[in-house]
């Protein structure tokens, strides 16, 4: 069974073609960061002129890269939700037109459950039932799921999703967008216990998390308790030193919060998906701790941890078979 996925949630413009839910036959991905840095930011209608011109091409390419035609094709399978309302009726009126004029099924997904199959694809033999942790730039939640389809969440973050926290704590530190890759790199030269940065509900009963506070801690120790947007740095201040303090205290909860839900769910084995999986950190210490616990820990290469329409293809192959197929009429769920 051959799908067509597409994913256009973000500042990704993303098309895949993916065979029994399992065999990526091609994965084009038209990265936008480049447009977006200069604000810092994802801007959503700089996203969505960009989705235009980037999607029709990717299709294309998707499909001559599998050597497939649009009739060779089982389904379309779009992301309907969540993300930027505007970028997601550009991937969803094109896989409409596509699905309407090539008599295809049109297959609607969700963001995030994608997210949760993405580790299947480079681990095949991944058994349900597991605790996953999908962690982005939008999103930082804990999911049981029993399979690709049964998913509960157990909690997810009040305020800020952690890839926002380490976009954030970049724009004040004045390292380039995004956050993330760029803490990473100065916390090479950092000391992780340099600062007590606040680990926000650890230790708490239930598994949501928060960042805000972690941030705004970031912003006084760097620019002082009555800092404004424009301030410098106070002199003191190692940058280093607080990029590795920072990822150690969103690594810190991530992975208690992640353990505490596997032996709350009694299962034994973890997975984790979303842009901030491709931490190095977060990838060694979930790996340490879980083993520690008796628990396994999976997680997709970095390619797949970011935002990706094969994941978008896979899951729908599931939907699919359980005759999940979408109304020409389904709406985008920002
Ligand atoms: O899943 P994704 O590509 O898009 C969303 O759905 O949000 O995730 C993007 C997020 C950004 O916040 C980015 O800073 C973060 O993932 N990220 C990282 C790393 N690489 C990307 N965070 C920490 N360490 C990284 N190496
Ligand atoms: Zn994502």
């Amino acid at each position: 069974m051959l799908i067509l996925g597409i994913d256009t949630s973000c500042d990704e413009t993303a098309v895949a073609v993916v065979a029994d839910g399992r065999q990526i036959v091609s994965n084009i991905i038209c990265s936008q960061i480049d447009l977006h840095a200069r604000y810092g930011g994802v801007v959503p209608e700089v996203a969505c002129r960009a989705h235009v011109e980037a999607l029709l091409p990717a299709v294309d390419a998707a499909l001559e890269k599998a050597d497939v035609t649009l009739s060779d094709l089982d389904a379309i399978a779009v992301t309907t939700t969540p993300g930027l309302v505007g970028a997601l009726l550009i991937g969803l009126s094109t896989a409409k037109t596509l699905a309407w004029s090539a008599e295809k099924p049109l297959i609607a997904v969700d963001h995030i459950q994608a997210h949760l199959y993405s580790p299947h694809f480079e681990h095949p033999a991944l058994e349900y039932p597991y605790v996953s942790l999908v962690v982005s730039g939008g999103h930082t939640a804990l999911y049981r799921c029993r399979s690709p389809l049964e998913i509960q969440r157990l909690g997810s973050t009040l305020d800020d999703a952690a890839g926002e926290a380490f976009d954030k704590a970049a724009i004040i530190l004045g390292l380039p967008y995004p956050g993330g890759p760029s803490i990473e790199r100065a916390a090479r030269e950092g000391l992780p216990d340099a600062i007590r940065f606040p680990r926000s509900l650890l230790g708490r009963a239930g598994f949501d998390f928060s960042f805000s506070g972690l941030k705004t801690a970031v912003l006084y120790h760097c620019k002082g308790q009555n800092a404004a947007k424009g301030d410098g740095l106070l002199p003191e201040v190692s940058v280093p030193d607080v990029a590795a303090s920072f990822q150690q205290a969103v690594v810190d909860v991530l992975v208690e919060k992640s353990l505490a839900a596997a032996q709350a769910c009694g299962v034994k084995m973890i997975t984790m998906g979303g842009g901030v999986t491709a931490n190095t950190l977060l990838r060694e210490r979930m790996t340490e701790r879980g083993g520690e616990a008796g628990i396994n820990v999976r997680f997709p290469s970095r390619a797949l941890c970011t935002d990706n329409a094969a994941m978008v293809a896979g899951l729908a192959h599931h939907l699919l078979e359980a005759g999940q197929i979408a109304d020409l009429m389904v709406d985008a769920k920002p």
